[in-house]
């Protein structure tokens, strides 16, 4: 028996990065899964978004593990692209269990100011309150959302840096956003004993961090900075010394979460961020 055996997990953004780091270890432990990704663009953001191949291959990943998986191309941006994503999924998979809601962009340093701010919002925050409005009539009593919201939800001159322009501040709104919506619908769904968590991670080792917005934010003193340059600097987000955690570590995190080892607990905002909060926060925890 695995940890999550025979649960169904939505996972949004899972066609990389965390998203497929989720789907590959919830499998391992038993787990099918609804895999959702905009495989496109998006206009504000500095840095290519996830394709097709890219899911497909997170596909490929999950049966390697005996497991089935039903993939969808939406954009969280879209409740009924979502609904129709679930809503297949389940008529497949049989039932829903849990919800990862992490499909993310980060518009830093965009050129396209306020549109930027709202892209992030609208991605970053909207997109985890649709894919709980999407999975929210299948989930039954027990069941658990995550929301991965991030180390800027916690600790302010992160992202809302005025250096990192729009982009930057819409995605440190959206995050406080999510940490807060985490908070209050955890109380709306305890009575159902349904969990609803939030995961922080500090720099990932994804496609996000690993893109010249992200370098140009770490290192605003150089013109054209590579990761080296920036590598060098991102150890300034831990506690540990270490410049990432890696979307494996977080995954750990997001299994737990939806095991019933975690039944008690709700309301959580869990940090995975190799102590980055310790050093960043400036006042008393709020939550
Ligand atoms: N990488 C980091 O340093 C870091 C740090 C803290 C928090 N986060 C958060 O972790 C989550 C996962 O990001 P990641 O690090 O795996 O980055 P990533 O860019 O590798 O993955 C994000 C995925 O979301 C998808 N996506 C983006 N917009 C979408 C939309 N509108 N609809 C559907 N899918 C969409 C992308 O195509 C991509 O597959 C995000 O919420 C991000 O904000 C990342």
């Amino acid at each position: 028996m695995g940890r999550v055996q025979d649960k169904v997990v939505l996972i949004t953004g899972a066609a990389r990065g965390q998203g497929r780091a989720h789907a590959l270890r919830l499998a391992e432990e038993g787990a099918d899964i609804i895999a959702v990704d905009i495989c496109a663009d998006i206009g504000s953001v500095g840095y290519a978004l996830a394709r097709t191949e890219d899911l497909d291959e997170t596909a490929d990943g999950v049966k390697k593990f005996g497991r089935r998986v039903v993939t969808a191309t939406a954009d969280v941006r879209d409740p009924a692209a979502l609904r129709a994503a679930v809503a297949a999924g389940v008529a497949e998979l049989g039932h829903l269990d849990a919800v990862i809601a992490q499909a993310g962009i980060a518009p830093l340093g965009s050129t396209q100011g306020a549109q930027a701010f709202l892209d992030a919002v609208t991605v970053d925050f909207n997109g985890v309150v649709h894919a709980v409005d999407a999975a929210l009539p299948h989930l039954p009593d027990g069941g658990a959302i995550i929301a991965t919201g991030s180390l800027a939800a916690l600790a302010p001159a992160t992202t809302d840096n005025p250096a990192l322009g729009p982009g930057g501040l819409g995605y440190s709104f959206a995050k406080r956003t999510v940490a807060s919506f985490v908070h209050d619908l955890a109380t709306v769904l305890a009575p159902r004993r349904i969990r609803v968590n939030a995961i922080h991670p500090t720099n990932c080792n994804t496609a996000m961090l690993n893109s010249e917005p992200m370098y140009r934010a770490f290192r605003p003193d150089l013109d054209a900075p590579t990761r080296e340059d920036a590598l060098a600097t991102f150890p300034a987000m831990t506690a540990m010394g270490n410049p990432y955690v890696e979307p494996e570590d977080v995954a750990e995190a997001a299994l737990f979460l939806i095991s019933d080892a975690a039944r008690h607990i709700t309301g959580m905002q869990m940090r995975v961020d190799s102590g980055g909060y310790l050093i960043k926060r400036p006042q008393l925890p709020t939550f």
